[in-house]
């Protein structure tokens, strides 16, 4: 009986180490969701080209602040976009229709972190939804000096979530060799990854 008992203390103790644990790291890191944003706009006569549709530098900006939104939210820290990624538009959206961007960080590096940016657009009357594009921008978070500081960790939770943050390192290493910050010889995942396409 009394081995029983001092197993039971042992587990518990054991499990109450291990949830202690998982709070400490889940306080000192975050989730994707805790920095997901959803920005709404609507289509102005203003912000449309002679065609009658949304702008592509607009779309841009409002992109930027809605990813800077979620950047920032995550770091808790003023941030500053360091670089945006190949940005293709898959449709055009037309005046009076609904703009729905949503952002959130998809990975930290360690100053940066690499933000997801998804627009999707709508028409109220047809009640039509079409996906316009999507994108991914990097942000560098700032200290009170104005300079780099390191960021939060995020722990993805979904598999989507998760198939984002694996995929990141390659997608950076591709940003810094076209910054020139990296030659391409030094990557690792972007070599891999051109490895596969060519086997
Ligand atoms: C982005 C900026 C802060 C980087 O500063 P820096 O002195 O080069 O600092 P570092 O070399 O330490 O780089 C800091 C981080 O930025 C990343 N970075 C720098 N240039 C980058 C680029 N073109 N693409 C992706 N990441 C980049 C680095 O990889 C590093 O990330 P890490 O710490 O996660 O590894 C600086 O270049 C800057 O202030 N640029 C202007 C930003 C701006 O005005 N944006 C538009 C208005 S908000």
């Amino acid at each position: 009986m009394n081995t029983i008992t001092a197993r039971v203390k042992t587990i518990t103790k054991n499990k109450n180490l291990i949830i202690y644990y998982i709070n400490i790291k889940k306080m000192n890191s975050k989730t994707p969701k805790e920095s997901t944003i959803i920005m709404t706009e609507i289509v102005l006569p203003n912000d449309t080209n002679a065609l009658g549709n949304l702008r592509g530098g607009k779309i841009l900006h409002w992109m930027d602040i809605a990813s800077a939104i979620a950047a920032g939210k995550h770091s808790n820290a003023v941030v500053v976009t360091a670089s945006v990624d190949n940005v293709s538009f898959e449709n055009p959206i037309k005046l009076g229709d609904v703009v729905t961007i949503t952002a959130k960080v998809t990975r930290v590096f360690n100053t940066s972190m690499e933000t997801h940016i998804e627009v999707w657009a709508e028409n109220l009357p047809s009640q039509t939804r079409y996906k316009c594009n999507e994108a991914y921008y990097t942000f560098v978070a700032l200290d009170s000096n104005g300079k780099p500081k390191k960021s939060i960790p995020i722990v993805p939770e979904t598999e989507a979530e998760n198939k984002m943050f694996n995929s990141a390192l390659a997608r950076r290493e591709l940003r810094l060799v076209l910054a020139g910050r990296l030659k391409m010889h030094d990557t690792k995942e972007l070599k891999k990854l051109f490895e596969e396409q060519a086997n």
